[in-house]
């Protein structure tokens, strides 16, 4: 295994052949992982080349960075999000644009491969619009969010402790968590149908992977664990999917006075509509990589407790069982 160090002293360590074999009877690993220590995180490969880039991005004062776990209502609350800032009123053209644009994903470029990271035509697009002569192999992601005009709305899986210690000092971070159960089973879907994740087995063994915290970006403890220290601090929100099911409109008066937005009733009201679970789903697709199983697309059920569908009474015990190993003190809700 070899090992180097982040600008911040975490050792990341890169997968070896075995393991990579191993794991590539159930996934697709043909872009290699890390992982990162302390923590744990496993992440793709070409973080190795990304992360002092990462590291060193320019935030802005007025940005919004949402992070989560993967499957967690991040899609939603992004879209939440640009409309609060950019469309309240719904008559903003651009809200006809891809997230995937109006929302960069930060890191992007190493979920597909730098190598790859062109395969979003829309964001190449718009990157060979706005970055020209700039080299792709610096990243297409996050050159395209640094050309971007504030305020901006930006994607991140990437956990806390792997950021500088000073981001919550000039960025507003809004973090958004789920209960563990509906969020595997989500997860579970999302890596079948998302072909740079090709997950091939069945929900006993992705449960497997999600109870021994090697799922990409895992561990979600470790991951939430950090969110949930800093719940208090300042330029930090922490939201839970299930409640933004309960009562958007409140969730969202909770957002407005948190970034700012001062928004009418009505416009709340907008955007609450416009980013409904059947909204988003007849009006966005997601080119990159995400396919369809019977089951559903990227917009599956978007409710709380499909896991009772999904999870045998065995398969929902042994979540249950990490959580209450994990996570014991967080006040999961898992029907609303
Ligand atoms: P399900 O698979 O349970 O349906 P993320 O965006 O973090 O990847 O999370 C995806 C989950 O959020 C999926 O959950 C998806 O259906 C759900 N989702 C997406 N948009 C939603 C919306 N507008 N309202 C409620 N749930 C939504």
């Amino acid at each position: 295994m070899s090992e180097l160090l982040t600008n911040n002293g975490r050792k990341i360590e890169v997968l070896d052949e075995e393991e990579l074999c191993e794991r590539g009877k159930d996934f697709d690993v043909s872009l290699g992982f890390v992982r990162v220590q302390p923590g744990r995180y496993l992440l793709r490969g070409d973080y190795v080349k990304m992360h002092s880039n990462y590291y060193n991005f320019q935030f802005r004062q007025d940005d919004v960075l949402c992070l989560s776990w993967p499957k967690c209502g991040q899609t939603w609350t992004l879209e939440l999000l640009w409309n609060m800032k950019h469309n309240p009123n719904l008559d903003n053209p651009l809200a006809k644009q891809s997230p995937n644009i109006r929302t960069p994903f930060f890191e992007f470029d190493m979920i597909t491969g730098i190598s790859n990271s062109h395969s979003v035509p829309e964001v190449m697009e718009a990157f060979e619009r706005n970055c020209p002569g700039a080299d792709p192999n610096n990243g297409i992601h996050t050159q395209l969010l640094a050309s971007q005009k504030s305020p901006r709305i930006i994607k991140s899986h990437i956990p806390l402790s792997l950021w500088p210690d000073d981001l919550l000092k000039g960025t507003k971070v809004v973090y958004v968590a789920r209960n563990p159960k509906d969020a595997v089973v989500s997860y579970e879907h999302f890596s079948r149908i998302n072909k740079v994740i090709a997950f091939k087995k069945d929900m006993d063994t992705f449960i497997d992977y999600f109870v021994k915290d090697d799922l990409m970006y895992g561990p979600y403890w470790q991951h939430l664990r950090e969110a949930w220290e800093a719940r208090n601090k300042e330029n930090f929100l922490l939201l839970f999917y299930e409640d933004m099911i309960h009562d958007i409109i409140g969730q969202l008066k909770k957002i407005d006075k948190y970034i700012g937005t001062n928004l009418t009733d009505k416009q709340l009201e907008n955007v609450a509509n416009h980013c409904s679970f059947n909204s988003m789903k007849g009006r966005i697709t997601f080119s990159d990589n995400v396919g369809k199983s019977p089951e559903g697309g990227f917009f599956r059920k978007g409710k709380v407790g499909s896991w009772r569908e999904k999870l045998a009474s065995e398969q929902a015990d042994k979540i249950d069982q990490w959580t209450k190993e994990h996570l014991s003190d967080i006040p999961f809700k898992y029907e609303v």
